[in-house]
């Protein structure tokens, strides 16, 4: 098994083990890309949550929140073109009655190609040392350059393909590139179909009054339908945005890689609404404000990129997606699209509502252009906890799994650890947790020896310890353990507080925004 692959197996049983995410109806044998957050898991989660809409709505004045209801008027389904056009492409193997979405058959296809172009560059490093130049090497290279050249030809085809909806095309590609079933190894695809993502379900109690309504498949709408409202309440002026957290649901066909493709999901999105033509001046200006807000939990930028989109949305005249660096390779965390006046057009159209704004300063209405900000938190979930984990080498046959979460996100921000149950030690450690609890997650434990305690801690990514020995009976000091590199401290009880607030309030991340 690659070593990556490996990560991401042993990731996923730590998610489990130490209550992060549970698969959903497990007694029941699970439910296919459905999960369940534990007690860590949903600390976590929620923090991510007040990180991503603090720095929306607190660091921008003309940015509020809103949160609309899952169930909407089935007509905003179709004016916002998911009724059509909500669609995967895809193909069955008629030998293993698997199915696949043709496209994504495709993508992995060039991955193949560009790992084999990434081999024979990480080679070629090593032979030529400090002296090497990777893009001299790529356009001399023969052997790399007739990959290069195979795998834009591909790439040229296939994203003209899928933007044409050529599904003949496309089919014809996978067969031409001998891309097989990895069940059952063949080639005996059947034509390539669409397949609508939405679940629909039934509102209402009596056959004829019953209608079909769905489970919004993205968040967007609710705020589409609201932004008139929410303008005019709030005396907002153009450009302002509206951001939102919520669920969001999906008949995903391909659902796989844990918590990166789910069925059941949630999303925070802002919708930004701006003056037509100048959309594409805040998408750039959106996509930097993202990129540093995922840059600022200090992963390293080398783990993050933009990649433009080959297919736009229907919506979309711009997009891009952000992408990390998940075990199973660089992969979309967040997308940020310029989503022109397509939804609040359709919306006009459709409930024949004007959803014009009146610009005071142009002393004219329009239908603003808007600019979508638009992230996982699952995902977002799943590419923290992958760049957070690490398995460590202590010295003297000792290990260690470590999960290094900023201080600000962590579910336990501290853990009271009275180094003996008795002597009075386990009254003046609930002291310290009365004095700390109110201001910080915090958990208490005097179960096993220290040093076990400090591994549990370790692995759910606590970043401090405090224990309280005899001394502290004392003179009121305690022992801090850092986590990250295992330091320990003596400080006053009193100074606790202090060194921890600086380091784990959302504040200090918030700040790096600036
Ligand atoms: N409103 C625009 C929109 O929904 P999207 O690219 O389809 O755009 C946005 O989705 C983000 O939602 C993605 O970048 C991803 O983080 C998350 N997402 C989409 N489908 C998902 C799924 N099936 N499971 C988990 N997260 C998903």
């Amino acid at each position: 098994m690659a070593k990556q692959e490996e990560v991401f197996k042993k990731l996923i049983s730590h998610c489990k083990e130490y209550a992060f995410v549970f698969p959903s109806s497990e007694i029941y044998d699970g439910l296919g890309a459905v999960y369940d957050y534990a007690q860590n898991g949903v600390e976590l989660k929620n923090n991510i949550k007040r990180y991503w809409w603090e720095s929306m709505t607190l660091l921008h004045d003309n940015v509020v929140g809103i949160d609309s209801a899952i169930f909407m008027h089935p007509e905003i389904w179709k004016a916002s073109g998911h009724v059509d056009a909500f669609n995967d492409p895809l193909i069955d193997n008629k030998d293993s009655k698997k199915r696949y979405r043709a496209d994504v058959l495709i993508e992995d296809h060039l991955a193949k190609i560009d790992d084999k172009i990434a081999k024979e560059v990480e080679k070629a490093a090593k032979r030529f040392g400090d002296s090497f130049d990777e893009e001299m090497y790529k356009q001399t290279n023969p052997r790399v350059m007739g990959y290069i050249e195979q795998r834009n030809a591909i790439h040229e085809r296939f994203s003209t393909y899928l933007n044409d909806s050529d599904y003949e095309a496309l089919r014809n590609l996978i067969l031409e590139l001998d891309i097989v079933c990895p069940i059952s190894g063949t080639k005996n695809w059947t034509e390539i179909r669409q397949f609508n993502l939405m679940f629909a379900t039934e509102m209402g109690s009596t056959a004829d009054s019953s209608f079909k309504v769905y489970l919004r498949p993205e968040t967007a709408q609710g705020i589409f339908v609201n932004y008139l409202s929410v303008q005019k309440t709030g005396r907002m002026k153009i450009p302002f945005g509206i951001a939102q957290i919520g669920k969001a649901f999906r008949n995903e066909i391909v659902a796989r890689q844990f918590i990166f493709r789910m069925r059941e999901f949630e999303q925070m999105e802002m919708q930004f609404f701006v003056r037509p033509g100048t959309e594409l001046e805040w998408y750039e200006k959106w996509k930097d404000i993202r990129m540093k807000w995922h840059q600022a939990l200090g992963f390293g930028a080398e783990n993050y990129r933009f990649h433009d989109h080959e297919k736009l949305a229907h919506y979309a005249n711009a997009a891009a997606d952000i992408e990390f660096k998940m075990p199973f390779g660089f992969k979309e965390v967040e997308g940020i699209h310029s989503r022109t006046d397509f939804d609040l057009s359709r919306h006009e159209e459709f409930s024949k509502k004007k959803l014009r704004y009146f610009d005071p300063e142009l002393n004219d209405s329009y239908i603003p252009y808007v600019v979508e900000t638009s992230i996982g938190v699952d995902r977002m979930f799943l590419s923290i906890l992958a760049a957070s984990y690490a398995e460590e080498d202590c010295g003297e046959g000792d290990t260690r799994v470590v999960l290094r979460l900023p201080a600000a996100l962590a579910p336990v921000k501290l853990a009271v650890l009275p180094l003996v149950r008795k002597d009075g030690l386990p009254e003046k450690a609930q002291e310290v947790m009365e004095m700390l609890k109110y201001d910080f997650a915090c958990r208490y434990d005097e179960k096993d020896s220290i040093g076990k305690r400090y591994r549990r801690q370790d692995a759910i990514g606590t970043p401090f310890c405090i224990t309280l020995d005899h001394q502290s009976l004392e003179d009121n000091t305690v022992t801090i353990r850092y986590r990250d590199d295992m330091t320990q401290e003596r400080v006053a009880i009193e100074r606790l507080h202090g060194i921890i607030a600086e380091k784990v309030s959302m504040k200090s991340l918030l700040k790096k925004l600036k």
